[in-house]
């Protein structure tokens, strides 16, 4: 049985081999945008009848044909066929099946390379406004986290090795300072989405009247795209965003990094809920972090799909060409991983539950009160490159005595300055330090308390 040619395929001579049409198609990823291309058209058809292009009661019957349309989609009931290439032409298709001649003049003016654009814009403008709202939970519920815990102190590191001490509230609030950069990010990659490209046509624009600046204001878009050729093939905004979702999933990643490393038994600094973790097929003792794992891992992918957004781009010759498809396989794969991993994140991170006491435990080790000593110094007059290398000798000597810096006698410390008096007992040890630190946005609790009481009623506005 010989196949009928579809209506924009009469230039060829027969039909497409079945590899073609396999391997062409875009369907499979495309149809997720259904909504976004029957909005995109409507626009476009009322645009048409203002110019009289089309007649009203044609519109009526494109809407009403589109409305049914896209009813049958959501619902479930719409047979796509992957012959009709992608999402664009699955719908003209239905559309003309429908109602007839008016269906045939739905594409006038328009491409699929601009189409295709403003789909992709439509789409991006409600993920970004989505992520934005995750990311906002997961905020919300690192600072309720950070609340309960201004006033405990845990080691901070650097290298992963003891530094100084913080809160842990501190601890928690740098992560929402990461997220809320990330939503910043987000937010200013919207403004060149927002830019209608419809009335580009293939290239060129078109010799047809269309009120560029009308289909716009339906779509509410900001602007019109400055230039045809510019338009249809401009994916800068699809990279930009992509970035956006590779640093989101750095900082997911860092985190879960963090809570995997604290969750076990050597840290043990927190408890992940139960129902965020996973049991061992053999070992029946096993509780492990396998969502924060796989938020580590599937960061990969994220990247994976920004290489892969660069690569298409950078081999373009000016206009449209066919590569430019895939960039709807990025910038799925990348904002479905930032979605889920968030919303994985958020949950993790609402349940899970600082163990106090053995953060507490883990204070003595290490010397974390060693800067504080030397600030000490400082404010006794000695030069602080001069307070450095005393402390340091006196950790040496604390070492060998296996002692804590606020172990040691007055005479012993007198022993390596003389510019230490009684005074120094309230500046050592960790939970002191941590009530000490005066610099704005410093670690300690004072500056997470007032950090935790900004970031609610920032977040409470949202
Ligand atoms: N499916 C195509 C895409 O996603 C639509 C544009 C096709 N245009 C073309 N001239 N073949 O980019």
């Amino acid at each position: 049985m010989s196949k009928q040619k579809k209506n924009w395929e009469q230039r060829l001579s027969g039909t497409p081999d079945k590899l073609t049409v396999a391997f062409v198609e875009s369907l499979s990823l495309d149809k997720r945008l259904y909504k976004y291309d029957i909005a995109g058209s409507a626009a476009h058809a009322e645009m048409l009848v203002e110019q009289n292009l089309i007649s009203k009661s044609e519109l009526k019957e494109i809407k009403k044909g589109l409305s049914e349309i896209r009813d049958e989609m959501s619902s479930g009931k719409f047979k796509f066929d992957k012959e009709l290439e992608d999402i664009h032409m699955v719908i003209e298709d239905a559309l003309i099946k429908k109602i007839g001649e008016p269906g045939k003049k739905l594409h006038t003016g328009r491409s699929r390379n601009d189409q295709v654009s403003t789909d992709i814009r439509l789409w991006m403008r409600d993920e970004i406004e989505l992520l934005v709202k995750k990311l906002t939970s997961l905020e919300k519920s690192l600072v309720e986290l950070a609340g309960k815990h201004a006033g405990d102190v845990m080691p901070g590191f650097t290298h992963l090795q003891h530094a100084q001490p913080v809160v842990v509230g501190s601890y928690l609030l740098s992560f929402v300072e990461r997220f809320e950069r990330d939503i910043v990010r987000l937010n200013n990659c919207s403004r060149p989405v927002n830019v209608s490209p419809l009335g580009s046509g293939a290239l060129a624009g078109s010799t047809l009247r269309l009120d560029r600046k009308s289909t716009a204001e339906k779509l509410g878009f900001k602007d019109i795209s400055r230039n045809s050729i510019d338009a249809v093939s401009d994916r800068d905004f699809c990279a930009e965003f992509i970035f956006d979702c590779a640093l989101i999933a750095t900082h997911l990643s860092q985190l879960a990094e963090d809570w995997i490393i604290y969750s076990s038994e050597e840290f043990g600094f927190l408890r992940l809920d139960d129902s965020f973790c996973t049991s061992s097929s053999m070992m029946p003792q096993k509780r492990n972090p396998d969502l924060l794992e796989l938020i580590r891992s599937r960061t990969g992918r994220v990247y994976g799909s920004l290489m892969g957004i660069l690569t298409v781009l950078k081999a373009q010759p000016t206009g449209y060409n066919r590569d430019l498809q895939e960039d709807k396989f990025h910038i799925f794969t990348a904002s479905d991983m930032i979605d889920s991993s968030i919303e994985a994140a958020a949950a993790i991170v609402s349940g899970t539950t600082f163990n106090t006491e053995k953060l507490a435990a883990n204070l003595d080790k290490g010397f974390l009160d060693a800067t504080a000593l030397a600030e000490y110094l400082v404010n006794k007059g000695v030069p602080f490159r001069q307070a450095h290398g005393i402390v340091g000798s006196i950790v040496n000597f604390c070492e060998e005595q296996n002692k804590g810096l606020s172990e040691l006698s007055l005479d012993e410390f007198k022993a390596y300055s003389e510019a230490v008096e009684t005074d120094v007992y309230e500046n050592l040890g960790s939970e002191k330090v941590a009530r000490n630190y005066i610099t704005e946005g410093a670690a300690g609790q004072q500056q997470t308390e007032q950090r935790v009481s900004y970031w609610r009623e920032q977040l409470s506005e949202r």
